[in-house]
């Protein structure tokens, strides 16, 4: 995005929706759709060993020398350990749409490259959780499988993220649950998922995942390693009994790292949450949980003669997900606070040489982030290169409930959207 944006840019729904497939019906808040150009690993090994030698202070020519040669060899190239977590802190570095970035170095890395079964794969997603959830003191972390062959992907997780509630399209209209979520709730109960005997708003996906050499298949999420909060108000008694629950940690897993040439289409990740996330898209959109309308009556606000009445519910649920957290002493932040880090952050790339790269839209679209924010009044590089994470058309259509063809061809699926 090359213009500059105004106080009427769209929020990240507008944006995100503009570039996801056309034909489905969900409106994707991870990432635009978006597929490298033809690939050049060469080059982009070079580019990364480049980046790595002069911010990690290592010699260039022996590695360099190495990992030619092997690429001539073998099409493709072993990171280090050091280059592999360096990678992974760049790639959220340069993650234009994300608010959180002051934090990137602090970024966990487990390094599970050696895991290519679904077996072993299964056990480090909740092994992830664990680690991450930290039992509420949440540790950002990515957990790194088999990176991609020449010949295509090695392992793939099909949810969108590794927690997710279950959609019920109900025979008189009515969605159960997550609206989001139908289509991947309908693919996994044609897979053979049964649902609790007794459906809920709030029942958790399993996790569909595939490896090059095993079909996709269906695994319970283990319920203890999967931390909820239930939402209470502090100074509003009814609020709890809107039943209204959330997960502590948002594990993105449908994202492909892609680092110095190598994909990793593997390599789920996860921060803590921004309470707006949960309060003002999660559980406030028309098209997810709705619950402005409820709050709204219950807060005795009349929509004909208040034009305020959106926001003064937004502020009493972005309240209730804030102070819920708090009290279970989970971490969590609010998007003033982030907008502040964002700010820090940015400052701090550009005294270091580098452009600050950001989707306006997005940084801001946490709403309502105001012009009082610092995010807001300032303009960001455009571009977004390598290393970084990105959302292929197979992983959106797949999170969408479409079915998976082959891991090994074609390689990525089509463009859907380039910039
Ligand atoms: N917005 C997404 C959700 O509500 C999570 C995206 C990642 N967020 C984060 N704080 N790391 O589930």
């Amino acid at each position: 995005m090359n213009a500059a944006p105004t106080a009427a840019e769209p929020g990240h729904r507008a944006h995100a929706s503009a570039r996801t497939q056309p034909t489905c019906p969900i409106a994707h808040d991870a990432a635009p759709t978006v597929t490298t150009a033809t690939p050049d690993i060469l080059g982009e090994a070079h580019e990364f060993l480049e980046m790595f030698s002069a911010e990690t202070n290592s010699p260039m020519s022996t590695r360099w020398a190495q990992v030619r040669a092997e690429i001539a060899a073998a099409g493709t190239w072993a990171q280090t350990p050091q280059e592999l977590t360096f990678g992974a802190r760049v790639a959220w570095r340069q993650s234009i749409r994300c608010v959180g970035r002051l934090r990137w170095p602090s970024l966990v890395v487990r390094d599970r490259r050696h895991t290519t079964t679904t077996a072993g794969v299964v056990q480090e997603l909740a092994a992830h959780l664990r680690f991450a959830t930290n039992r509420g003191r949440i540790r950002s972390t990515i957990t790194v499988f088999a990176p991609d062959t020449p010949a295509g992907p090695t392992a793939k997780i099909h949810n969108d993220q590794l927690v997710r509630y279950a959609g019920y399209q109900q025979s008189d209209g009515h969605i159960l649950g997550d609206p989001r979520q139908v289509p991947f709730t309908d693919r996994v109960r044609e897979l053979g998922w049964k649902p609790p005997r007794t459906p809920s708003r709030f029942d958790i996906l399993p996790w569909l995942v595939q490896t090059a050499t095993e079909p996709p298949t269906l695994h319970e999420v283990p319920a203890a390693e999967v931390l909820e909060v239930p939402l209470r108000h502090p100074h509003h008694p009814w609020f709890q009994d809107l039943n209204l629950r959330w997960h502590a940690v948002p594990v993105i897993s449908n994202m492909r790292l892609r680092i110095g040439g190598v994909d990793y289409s593997a390599a789920p990740f996860s921060g803590f949450y921004v309470a707006a996330e949960i309060a003002t898209r999660n559980l406030a959109d028309a098209d997810r949980y709705n619950q402005l309308p409820v709050i709204g009556h219950l807060l005795g606000l009349v929509p004909d003669s208040d034009p305020y009445w959106r926001d003064k519910a937004l502020l009493v649920l972005n309240e209730a997900v804030s102070a819920s957290f708090a009290a279970h002493e989970i971490t969590i932040s609010d998007h003033h606070r982030e907008s502040r880090n964002h700010a820090i952050f940015a400052a701090r790339e550009e005294a270091a040489g580098r452009p600050a790269y950001g989707d306006w839209s997005w940084i801001n679209g946490l709403g309502p982030m105001t012009p009082q924010d610092p995010s807001w009044s300032r303009y960001y590089a455009a571009g977004e290169p390598n290393p970084n994470f990105w959302l292929d058309s197979e992983a959106a259509a797949a999170s969408c409930g479409e079915r998976p063809t082959s891991l090994l061809n074609p390689r990525y699926g089509p463009a859907v959207e380039t910039r």
